[in-house]
């Protein structure tokens, strides 16, 4: 096996043995290598110097007064170190268990005495090698959960984002062209009232004018509450929910239930958005898909958690479909989401078998990354 020479900055080695010739002789064998040497007379002499320069590795003698090397060891990685300090071991020779003490308290390797000097500088070598590896993997495991965390963030404001703008059109839809085609209705019946008066075949367009109107109007409404349903927000997500069922059964003739369990309190204002926009793409997706007679949501309240479950007894699918990928958005929408806010989904689905769809989102987690500033009350 080949390693790298060591770092151009000079690894730091600390050479921890209660008798001055035994650093000495180590000092002498490691010195050509060009490292930097500090000595330590016992264990705990050895640690307070890793804590101030961190070095790059550390030699340990096993028998020694004041802290022996095991003790040594096994504080050194009791700690939760950012940095990594592999420890090199001298062990009594044909001492098995030694070895075995050496290892339980972390050491990374160990070395027979009397030591063989030509062992020892290569033992050092392989352990200076690890030690940069396991450095560069240590920081390349900070960057990448710094990212993770930085997509986290963007996601959660993406989707915020996202639907804001839901809310906004949802009320200018709403409010500004809902209210237009009201006074554009009412303009029109007020200044054509004569004319229609005495003419039918006026009158009759007149009417038939202001029933595309009446149906422009329930046009806008029914996607302004597609959009976001203001009831999300006044009602909160049960009774809301429970109305996507009442309708769903309205317009499908598929039967559908909602039971609830456990005592809700209070819905992270996240959390609710979530679910409710998972509640209605897994409908969406039963009414769309399923050819089901029957469809259930149920909910159930933990302190800790929320569960959801949409069930149906539809057509059923092969949920891991590599080739659907990136042409149907609604069930990685699902994920996503759900992801963001830490929870799982799991989908039970297997063709002629129906389809159960479960979410759950852990509260406990939300809270302690501060969501609870953005709470609603669940049972409004
Ligand atoms: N309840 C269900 N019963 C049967 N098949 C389903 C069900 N839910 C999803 N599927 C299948 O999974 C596919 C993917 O669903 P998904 O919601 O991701 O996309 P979609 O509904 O086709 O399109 P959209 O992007 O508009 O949601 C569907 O096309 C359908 O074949
Ligand atoms: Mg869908």
């Amino acid at each position: 096996m080949s390693f790298e020479e060591p770092k151009p900055d000079r690894p730091t080695v600390i050479i921890t043995d209660d008798r001055r010739a035994s650093r000495h002789m180590i000092r002498n064998i490691l010195k050509p290598e060009g490292y930097k040497l500090i000595e330590a007379e016992n264990g705990k002499v050895a640690l307070e110097l890793c804590q101030k320069s961190a070095p790059d590795l550390l030699l340990l003698d096993i028998v020694m007064p004041v802290m022996d090397g095991l003790e040594a060891c096994s504080r050194l990685n009791s700690k939760r170190n950012d940095y990594f300090i592999p420890v090199l071991m001298f062990t009594a020779y044909n001492d098995g268990s030694e070895v075995e003490k050496s290892f339980q308290a972390g050491a990374s390797d160990f070395i027979n005495k009397p030591i063989d000097p030509e062992e020892l500088r290569h033992r050092v070598k392989r352990l200076l090698y690890l030690s940069n590896l396991e450095k560069q993997r240590r920081a390349d495991e900070k960057k990448l959960q710094a990212s993770y965390e930085k997509i986290q963030l963007l996601s959660r404001k993406v989707l915020r984002a996202y639907e804001e703008e839901r809310v906004r059109l949802a009320r200018e839809l709403h409010d500004e062209v809902g209210m237009s085609l009201t006074t554009l209705k009412l303009n029109l019946q007020l200044y054509c009232s004569d004319i229609a008066a005495n003419n039918r075949e006026h009158k009759e367009k007149l009417g038939v004018i202001v029933k595309s109107i009446d149906e422009l109007q329930r046009m806008i409404r029914d996607k302004a509450y597609f959009l976001r349903p203001p009831s999300l927000d006044e009602l909160g997500l049960l009774d809301v929910v429970n109305n996507m069922i009442i309708e769903l059964s309205k317009s499908t003739g598929i039967q559908g239930t909602l039971a609830l369990s456990g005592s809700p309190e209070i819905i992270p204002v996240d959390v609710e958005t979530a679910l409710y926009r998972c509640i209605q793409e897994a409908l969406t997706n039963a009414a769309r898909h399923s050819g089901a007679d029957n469809i259930s949501v149920g909910i159930n309240f933990s302190n800790e958690q929320i569960t959801v479950n949409v069930t149906d007894d539809g057509i059923g699918f092969v949920s891991d479909n590599a080739d659907s990928a990136g042409k149907h958005l609604g069930l990685q929408g699902m994920q996503e989401r759900i992801d963001l806010l830490g929870g799982s989904l799991e989908i039970r689905s297997a063709p002629g078998e129906g389809t159960d769809i479960r979410i759950i989102v852990p509260l406990g987690a939300y809270y302690s990354r501060g969501g609870e500033e953005h709470a609603n009350t669940a049972g409004r």
